[in-house]
C-alpha cells in the first residue's frame, strides 16, 4: 500500500448531527468493516469484503480515505456523536455531479441498527451535500423488501419517485429497485 495515498486528504468535512457524527475513516475503525463482513447484505452491494480478514479489512479503510482523491466522491464513516465510535458508513458519490446530481449509499453494523443512526446520517450528508457548488439533486436506490433503509430515506425527506425494474445486480440476480430523490430547497 502507498503510504502517502492512505492518508486522507483532509478534505473530508465532519458532520456533527447527534446521535451520528459524519467523519474521515481511521486505521482504528476497521473493527466496524469486521462485523459488515459477516452481513448477508452488505458485502453484495458494497466493496465491503466477505471475509474478516485483516488485510482485506485494512485495504477496505484505505481505499475509503482515498475516494476523495481518487474522484469517487465522499466516505464518511458514521459514529456515534457521544463516543466517536465507528457504527457505519456513508458514501456520497460525485459521479454524476456534472449533472448537479450526487448518490448516497450507507449501511450501518448490525449491533448498532434501529436507533436512528441511518435517518441522521442521511439527513445531514443530504443537507450538506445539496449545498455543494453546483449539486441540486441526491439520489439513492433501495429494493423494496428493505423498509429499514427507506424508511430512513423518507425520515431523511427524500421521496419515492418510482421504481426501477431489473436495476441492479445483487448476488448475481437483477433486482428492482426504488428510486428516492431529494432536491435542493
Ligand atoms: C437499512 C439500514 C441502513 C437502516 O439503518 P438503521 O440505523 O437501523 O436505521 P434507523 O434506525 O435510522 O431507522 C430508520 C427507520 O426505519 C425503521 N426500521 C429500521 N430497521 C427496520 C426494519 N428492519 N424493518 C422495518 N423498519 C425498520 C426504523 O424504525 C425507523 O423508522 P421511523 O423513521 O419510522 O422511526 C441498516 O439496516 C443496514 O445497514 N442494512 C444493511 C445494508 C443496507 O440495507 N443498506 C442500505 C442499502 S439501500
Amino acid at each position: 500500500m502507498d503510504g502517502d495515498r492512505a492518508v486522507d486528504d483532509g478534505r473530508t468535512p465532519t458532520l456533527d448531527a447527534p446521535p451520528v457524527r459524519l467523519r474521515a475513516w481511521r486505521p482504528d475503525d476497521a473493527h466496524v468493516v469486521v462485523e459488515a463482513s459477516q452481513d448477508p447484505l452488505i458485502p453484495l452491494v458494497t466493496t465491503v469484503p466477505r471475509t474478516a480478514d485483516p488485510c482485506a479489512v485494512d485495504a477496505y479503510v484505505a481505499r475509503q480515505r482515498r475516494r476523495l482523491a481518487d474522484g469517487v466522491g465522499y466516505s464518511f464513516v458514521v459514529a456515534t456523536a457521544d463516543d466517536d465510535h465507528a457504527v457505519g458508513q456513508l458514501s456520497v458519490l460525485l459521479r454524476d455531479a456534472d449533472h448537479g446530481r450526487v448518490s448516497i449509499g450507507y449501511w450501518v453494523a448490525a449491533s448498532r441498527r434501529r436507533r436512528g443512526y441511518a435517518g441522521a446520517a442521511l439527513r445531514v450528508a443530504a443537507d450538506w451535500a445539496l449545498g455543494l457548488p453546483g449539486i441540486q439533486r441526491a439520489d439513492l436506490f433501495v429494493e423494496p423488501w428493505n423498509e429499514g433503509s427507506w424508511r430512513a430515506a423518507e425520515r431523511a425527506g427524500f421521496v419515492r419517485e418510482g421504481l426501477l425494474r431489473g436495476w441492479q445486480r445483487v448476488g448475481g440476480e437483477r433486482r428492482d429497485m426504488y428510486v428516492y430523490g431529494r432536491l435542493i430547497d
